[in-house]
């Protein structure tokens, strides 16, 4: 340790009240809703109904994200900061969008927990699939939160069923529902037996009014609605899907909630369960697997860049995940790549266009540095003793598009956009280590093609034509294959930015060939959820 940094006994006491998670879920299963009834509960709203009035305010705002707007989507993360029972916790909003999941998978970098809800007629959908596959890769620990029991819906025994069957995910509820989706009653608490009774308020617009009752009560006055869930609950113990610390942090089974977050039933119990099971921010291996000690001087990791988030200003913001030491603002941080001397003077908590000055922060914290224009994704910031965390993975595209300045002579605003996109992480950018002038752009849902030319054209004055390039899939390879790719007809070599050389394949089918004909050749899988760190 250095002499010049001494190690601040208060972080390991504050890291330990940090609970630093993200909410994954398909489009509509309810994770706006739920997020602004944790405000709720946490007493950070005094009534439901502020988030989505400050989201509306933030469009009024900003028209970077005019088409947020458009779609009534939600593409920009956000990092919401709230205390709750004493605790910090820190919940990281991912983009809505089916397609735009590659800044999902970033944000899930920078968490330490996830919460899964899953709309209880619908039960695991694409989305919930794709975002879990990251969570298990970074062995994520992972609550589930059954959602819209207040309106019809599947049986929760099949729904568990299929968590474990899709996901390889072992549900262990700790709450179950009495009475039948659309006349939900309450919960059977398993941890007690005992029958919590939910009582609706106008709207959900307040605490849903609760009652603990016995379970001899509970017999006698919820009749069937008890017995049945009763039965279903000795069922899971007879099957032990009992909840379990150990599995759960492990990542492998999920304590399962059931609820409302409309009328607010369930949404308690899930806030206590990310007090009281999901883990406290705890050290992080760097890129040698070693682990710099919570207390150590200040190290974090850029999770994510966005700049004109204020077209009143054009600035840049690159938000900062805090992994050990006493973040103060004004502090100056050595940039570990460039080995530069970082000044800490602009730190804000970001939500949305809103911005609060931030002037301490500790690990599970993220911070947002506003003008942070030399810093790209991934890239470590540190005090004393030099640290560098492994780099955030990129995702396997699965789309591909050339693109062009319209007109060309607005070349140099095409490019300009064109790199700044790319570090943001907007699109990944391919270029033909050849010479071929014409990007390729790569990307894992369409929305980011869409993101892309939209801001390309409002930020930078650049319209892109964009054509659907036709590549159905990719490998990474070297460059010893790639030269016996060159001349193969529906095969071409494409590097990134950081030199990986991508293969693309107008056909899976001639890709299996290859691979079968050539074991000896570099076609390996992109670097994807499965290599996430
Ligand atoms: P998302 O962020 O995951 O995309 O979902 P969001 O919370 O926006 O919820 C999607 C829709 O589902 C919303 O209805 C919301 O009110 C509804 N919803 C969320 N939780 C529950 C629940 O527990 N029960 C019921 N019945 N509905 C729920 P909407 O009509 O699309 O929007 P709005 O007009 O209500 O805002």
């Amino acid at each position: 340790m250095s002499l010049a940094v001494a190690a601040d006994a208060t972080v390991p006491v504050e890291a330990a009240r940090r609970r630093t998670f993200a909410i994954i879920s398909h489009p509509d299963a309810g994770k706006t809703t739920l997020t602004e009834k944790f405000l709720l509960y946490a007493g950070a709203v005094a009534e439901a109904g502020a988030v989505k009035a400050r989201a509306g305010r933030r469009r009024a705002t900003s028209d970077w994200m005019a088409l947020e707007q458009q779609r009534g989507i939600s593409i920009t993360s956000t990092v919401l900061q709230f205390t709750y029972r004493d605790h910090v916790v820190n919940l990281l909003d991912t983009p809505g969008h089916r397609d735009f999941s590659e800044d999902t998978y970033r944000v899930l970098a920078a968490a330490d927990a996830a919460v899964m809800v899953l709309d209880v007629a619908k039960g695991v959908e694409a989305q919930t699939r794709k975002l879990f596959e990251v969570c298990r890769a970074r062995s994520l620990p992972v609550l589930t939160f059954l959602n819209k029991y207040d309106r019809p819906g599947r049986d929760p025994l099949e729904l568990l069923d299929e968590i474990e069957r899709q996901i390889g995910l072992r549900p262990t509820p700790v709450t179950w529902p009495v009475g039948i989706p659309g006349d939900f009653r309450g919960v059977l608490d398993r941890r007690d037996g005992s029958f919590v009774r939910y009582r609706r308020t106008a709207h959900g617009a307040t605490a849903a009014l609760e009652e603990r009752l016995s379970p001899d009560r509970a017999a006698a006055e919820e009749g069937d609605a008890w017995r049945q869930a009763h039965e279903a609950c000795a069922l899971l113990d007879e099957v032990g899907a009992t909840p379990d610390l150990a599995s759960f942090l492990a990542g492998e089974s999920s304590p399962v909630f059931a609820g409302s977050a409309l009328t607010n039933f369930g949404v308690q119990h899930l806030l206590d369960a990310v007090v009281d099971l999901a883990p406290p921010a705890t050290s992080r291996p760097d890129d040698a697997g070693s682990h710099r000690p919570l207390e150590a001087p200040f190290a974090g990791f850029v999770f994510k860049i966005q700049a004109n988030m204020d077209p009143a200003h054009r600035d840049h913001v690159a938000f900062v995940r805090v992994c050990s030491g006493r973040f103060t603002r004004g502090m100056t941080l050595v940039h570990g790549p460039s080995g530069r001397p970082f000044s800490t003077k602009y730190a804000a908590s970001i939500f949305g266009s809103e911005r609060d000055t931030i002037d301490v922060a500790y690990p599970g914290d993220v911070v947002g540095l506003v003008n942070a224009g030399g810093l790209q994704i991934g890239d470590t910031l540190y005090e004393a003793e030099p640290v560098a965390f492994p780099p955030i993975a990129t995702f396997a595209p699965e789309l591909f598009a050339s693109a062009r300045p319209r007109d060309t002579g607005r070349h140099k605003q095409f490019h300009r956009g064109l790199t700044q996109l790319e570090r943001e992480g907007v699109v990944q950018v391919l270029r033909d280590p050849d010479g071929d002038p014409v990007p390729v752009l790569a990307a894992v849902g369409a929305m980011q093609f869409e993101v892309f030319a939209h801001r390309l054209a409002h930020e930078f004055g650049a319209v892109a034509d964009l054509s659907p390039a036709p590549y159905r899939a990719a490998r990474r390879t070297d460059r010893r294959t790639a030269e016996q790719l060159r001349n193969l007809r529906g095969a071409r070599v494409l590097a990134r930015a950081d030199g990986t050389l991508l293969a693309l394949f107008d056909s899976p089918y001639q890709l299996q060939r290859l691979e079968q004909d050539h074991p000896d050749w570099c076609l390996d899988p992109v670097v994807g959820a499965g290599e996430a760190p």
